[in-house]
């Protein structure tokens, strides 16, 4: 028997054990194992149920990703499920941690399940692009119906082993230690003559009406762009309308033909990424990663607040200092507010909130911050203001304490010689609104220590985050890449399009905004506090781009005001705006500029290309290490839609050569300081070559 599946006796009873770390994918030497344990446990006219679980932290986190792309090796997994359901004799799957994709399918073959009430069981192939293959579109509504499955396959959400009790879809949950639960409900199944009850030979449960013509809309609306949740559809439908081997065989060629396309590929690529940027180039693996107890945070305003709720979330005591009573009243107001916000959603208990609220405490003076393990500064983006309070934080924090900046413009290592402790001091930079947005960028300058860096990314894994770990620049990465962006956005109303169009083609493309409607949900005298803080780094012709000082003038705040590059209705409805489009022609004529038609394409090309040359001139500097690291940030930061895989993996796809053409046809149109094409996608492009090799 292979060794990735353990098989042992308990009297009438035999227990098969997959062991495959780190999450039990069903890779080839499991599906092995399966068989050979199937084998043994039907050869055996002593053994009357066979248990099957997983070793360590999970039942099984599916299909082996790794796979894909190849020819998969017999036993497929398919097969292994299909024999499994065929069997003579029970077999019962116990459930915990995370029983996902094929893992799930697996179980809903299995004659009998069970589950401890937090397993987590679910079918997310949709974020891979994919519908489930092996026969979990056609089981999972024959146990739940067509709407209950359908939310879990089409919307990729999981359910734990209490929810899944209540759904019918595992027979019982069971506490306790799981195998001899396990074996006890079998004995128990055993003795009182419970069925071998095959789901495949069940009839679904009568679909309402409609139903799955409402789902499919609804998922049209709620995963624009994605293909895969639609294809779910159609498999779920198939449960109802063709016999079960059919729809089996249905359902794989589905599942087969998005496996092959480039959405799934692409979908895949974002999901690798982002566990790749876990392992740092760089970072020496085993660095050691100090523990963060508590945390103290200077500025309260909307980043400090947020930065505070999300340590808070995470059952972190976290200190606040701000600059006076009024300003802790009203960040500690303004956290009580979001609060009550999601209670009244329904995602929170009051208990909870008490609890997170009773973590945050206001600190009277500096020296109070003394015995934090982490003081993140979140001060107004003043230099002077934040050297200073390097400084002094340098001065009252213990040693070893990590002193990190939610700065992305300022200079971090102005700050590090300030604070007198260089190799204690980062960057930590989170987005708004902070406990909503996933992406967090860690950044370190020559030389902050390697466990600070360590301490700081398993601390973001900590809160949940997604950590990306890049070199201090102006901007860092994300809003370096996003500022080429924004001017090239604003250049094109300039030259002759509207706001309108510019965001029509992003949202088009996949994202779901676009550059202006974003800012104006950010709100326009915050992106033009940026600006200003930025004026050194821009070029005369976007210093003289001035359109955000003159609507800001104007009290055009963005939906705030109810006005901004759009105007907004009383259900915050975005309309385009004649005033607008007034302001950027009479801007325009000033400065002399001719106004055209653009065309869609020169539109997206310009927005994407010029945030892609940044991004491969931050990789040509050493600044990131890889192309995953800016696609992950792209995927987790700005809403870079999965299905493109991320910046860089997309302008792989479209050849560099292409993009190398296209940016020195911009050069010459626009300005060679904008569009001159990063060395490294030259040198790659001679080379016939990629970023991702
Ligand atoms: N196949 C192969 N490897 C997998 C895998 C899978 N289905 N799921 C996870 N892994 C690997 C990861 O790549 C990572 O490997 P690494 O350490 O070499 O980078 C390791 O397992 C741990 O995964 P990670 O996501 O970092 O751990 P986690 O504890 O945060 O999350 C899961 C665990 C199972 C929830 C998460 O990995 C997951 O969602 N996996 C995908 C499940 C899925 O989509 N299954 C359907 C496949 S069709």
């Amino acid at each position: 028997m292979a060794d990735a599946v353990s098989f042992s006796r308990h009297g009438e009873l035999a227990l098969a054990v997959i062991e495959h770390p780190p999450v039990n994918a069903l890779a080839h030497a499991v599906r092995v194992g399966l068989m050979a344990a199937l084998d043994e446990f039907e050869r055996d006219p002593g053994l009357h149920a066979l248990v099957v679980r997983g070793a360590g932290r999970n039942f099984s986190a599916g299909a082996d990703v790794r796979e894909f792309g190849r020819p998969f090796a017999r036993p497929e997994l398919n097969e292994v499920i299909e024999r499994t359901e065929r069997m003579h004799k029970p077999v019962l799957a116990a459930l915990h941690g995370n029983a996902l994709g094929g893992g799930l399918e697996l179980a809903l073959a299995c004659h009998w399940r069970v589950a401890l009430p937090d397993a987590r069981l679910g079918l997310p192939e949709v974020k891979l692009g994919i519908i489930p293959g092996g026969g979990g579109t056609q089981r999972l509504p024959r146990l739940i119906g067509a709407r209950a499955a359908l939310r879990m396959i089409g919307e990729a959400r999981d359910v734990t082993g209490e929810e899944a009790a209540g759904l019918g879809l595992i027979d019982a949950c069971v506490h306790g230690e799981l195998t001899a639960a396990a074996l006890d409900f079998a004995r128990r199944a055993l003795k009182e003559r419970r069925p071998l009850r095959r789901t495949g030979a069940l009839s679904p449960p009568a679909a309402e009406p409609g139903v799955f013509d409402e789902l499919a809309r609804t998922l049209a609306q709620r995963q624009r762009g994605f293909k895969a949740p639609l294809e779910a559809v159609k498999a779920v439908r198939l449960a109802y309308e063709v016999p079960f081997s059919e729809g089996l065989r249905r359902e794989l060629e589905l599942c087969m033909a998005l496996l092959n396309g480039a959405e799934s590929r692409a979908q895949r690529h974002a999901f690798a990424a982002e566990r790749e940027i876990a392992h740092v180039p760089g970072l020496p693996a085993g660095t050691p990663a100090g523990e963060i107890r508590a945390v103290a945070i200077v500025g309260t305003g909307v980043m400090g607040r947020g930065i505070a709720s999300c340590f808070a979330n995470s059952g972190i005591p976290v200190q606040l200092l701000g600059r006076n009573a009024a300003a802790h009243a009203a960040a500690r107001a303004a956290i009580q507010k979001s609060y009550a916000g999601a209670i009244a959603r329904g995602t929170l208990t009051e208990a909870q909130a008490a609890q997170r609220l009773a973590l945050i405490r206001e600190a009277a003076a500096i020296e109070e911050l003394g015995d934090a393990d982490l003081i993140v500064e979140a001060i107004a983006e003043e230099p002077q203001a934040k050297a200073e309070l390097f400084g002094a934080l340098g001065h009252i924090a213990k040693t070893g304490t990590i002193l990190a900046s939610n700065t992305s413009f300022l200079d971090l290592n102005a700050l590090a010689a300030a604070s007198g402790r260089p190799a204690e001091v980062a960057g930590l930079h989170f987005f708004n609104p902070a406990p909503a947005m996933r992406l967090i960028e860690i950044a370190h300058t020559a030389h902050t220590a390697p466990a600070v860096s360590a301490t700081l990314l398993a601390l973001a894994r900590r809160l949940g985050k997604t950590a990306v770990l890049v070199g201090a620049i102006e901007g860092l990465v994300a809003n370096r890449m996003l500022a080429r962006r924004s001017r090239e956005a604003l250049f094109l109303l300039e030259e002759g399009a509207l706001p309108e169009q510019v965001d029509r083609v992003l949202t088009d493309f996949g994202f779901p905004l676009g550059p202006f409607a974003v800012q104006d949900l950010g709100g326009l005298d915050v992106v033009l506090a940026t600006r200003r803080a930025r004026v050194q780094q821009l070029s005369t012709r976007e210093r003289a781009a001035d359109l955000l000082e003159q609507l800001v003038a104007l009290g055009r705040l963005g939906q705030k005001s109810g006005a901004g590059w759009y105007r907004y209705d009383g259900e915050r409805r975005a309309h385009g705006d004649a005033l607008v489009a007034e302001l950027i022609a009479r801007h325009a004529h000033g400065r002399g500029i001719q106004r055209r038609a653009i065309a869609d394409e020169e539109i997206l090309e310009r927005c994407l290309y010029a945030m892609i040359n940044e991004g491969a001139r931050l990789i040509g500097a050493g600044i990131v290490p890889r192309a995953h690291e800016i696609d992950v940030i792209w995927l987790a930061g700005f809403g870079f839609p999965a299905y493109r895989g991320g910046p860089m993996y997309y302008a792989d796809r479209l050849g560099l050569d292409v993009l190398a053409g296209r940016l020195r046809h911009y050069a010459t149109t626009v300005g060679p300081e904008y569009f001159s094409p990063a060395p490294l996608i030259e040198e790659l492009a001679q080379a016939g070559r990629g970023f991702y090799g």
